[in-house]
């Protein structure tokens, strides 16, 4: 009740993209038919391995679209400037591009009086605003995200209820556009991390998240997603143009999965949340310990100047000191302190 009405006081998109004046009515009514829009595009070509941006003068019309802006420019000024669209409704996903350093639609997305256009990142770029989604595809298809069923298929229609496909059915609105993908930072860190990423988890949620699936089948595909390398800083939900929930209908319930399925990939998340439960504090020290094992010995120069610069204490995590936190942390996370 009180979502519901939350949104409708701020209609549109996720945080930081929710208001009446980000509207594309509100946003087009700052500037009048004939303006000039400012409009930089950057343009690359892999053949010619170079790459710049371009500037271009646009006049405004109304209700003008990031997409109506380019295939002006398209049509009079860069006819070999490349761009993907095909439904202009946001439906497909296709035409996802970055203005101003926001991943948008470029069907959806109302024009700025003066705007930087450039290409997903964490993509290689084909040429211009077109990326490549092989990367995409790949991790996709090695999750394998479909169902294997455990028991026949019963009847028509299936006796499935809406409590049972919450989060499933969330998946299901993903367009495929990519716009998650380019504002995760841990994808960005590239082969730093096994991390496949929101848009692939999405994907696979749509089939791990059923309640149908085989809970051999989902174990296998989660090992394969590295997904406690998400940070859950939340920078996918917020650019998602269809509004998903990513991280806490998706991410998260798959974590949740994981950690019941695959206990090896949740070893860090266990161990902080043991040590929450315990101490009522995030101890670094013991976090390291409990993770690395023998093996933290081996950084012994840096856990001197970790110590050296105050950011861990071990002398407090050896004498188990807690925090007037810890029995509020434990009836919190479902421990008792009492047994550790
Ligand atoms: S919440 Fe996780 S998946 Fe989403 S952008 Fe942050 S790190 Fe990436
Ligand atoms: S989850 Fe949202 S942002 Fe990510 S690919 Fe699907 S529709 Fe696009
Ligand atoms: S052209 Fe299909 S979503 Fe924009």
């Amino acid at each position: 009740m009180s979502s519901a009405a939350g949104q409708s006081a701020l209609p549109g998109r996720g945080p930081g993209q929710v208001y009446e004046y980000d509207t594309l009515a509100a946003r087009n009514s700052r500037l009048m038919p004939g303006d000039r829009l400012t409009v930089k595009i950057r343009r690359f070509d892999r053949s010619e391995g170079g790459a710049a941006y371009q500037e271009f003068s646009v006049p405004y019309r109304k209700w003008m679209r990031v997409l109506d802006v380019l295939n002006f420019i398209a049509e009079q000024d860069a006819p070999d400037l490349a761009y993907r669209w095909f439904c202009g409704s946001k439906m497909c996903g296709t035409c996802a591009i970055r203005m101003n350093g926001r991943e948008v639609l470029a069907c959806w997305e109302a024009v700025e009086p003066s705007m930087t256009i450039e290409p997903l990142r964490n993509l290689p770029v084909i040429r211009d605003l077109v990326v490549d989604r092989t990367p995409y595809e790949n991790k996709v298809a090695a999750l394998e995200p479909w169902i294997e069923r455990t028991t026949p298929y019963p009847q028509f229609p299936e006796p499935l209820n809406h409590k049972q496909m919450k989060d499933a059915s969330k998946a299901l609105d993903c367009i495929s556009c990519m716009c998650c993908y380019s504002a995760c930072p841990v994808i960005g860190l590239g082969d730093l991390t096994n991390f496949a990423g929101p848009a692939p988890l999405v994907q696979l949620g749509q089939s791990a998240l059923d309640p149908r699936n085989d809970p051999e089948k989902i174990k296998r595909s989660l090992a394969a997603t590295g997904i406690f390398n998400c940070i859950s800083c939340y920078k996918c939900e917020e650019s998602c143009p269809a509004s998903i929930p990513i991280v806490s209908r998706i991410i998260e319930p798959l974590k949740a999965k994981a950690a019941l399925l695959v206990p090896e990939m949740a070893k860090h998340s266990l161990a902080l949340r043991d040590i929450v439960a315990y101490r009522g504090r995030i101890d670094p020290t013991a976090l390291i310990l409990r993770v690395q094992g023998y093996r933290a010995l081996s950084g012994l120069s840096r856990a001197i100047r970790l110590l050296l610069r105050g950011k861990i204490n071990p002398f407090r995590t050896f004498l188990g000191i807690k925090t007037g936190a810890a029995p509020a942390a434990s009836r919190l996370l479902g421990k008792d302190i009492h047994q550790k």
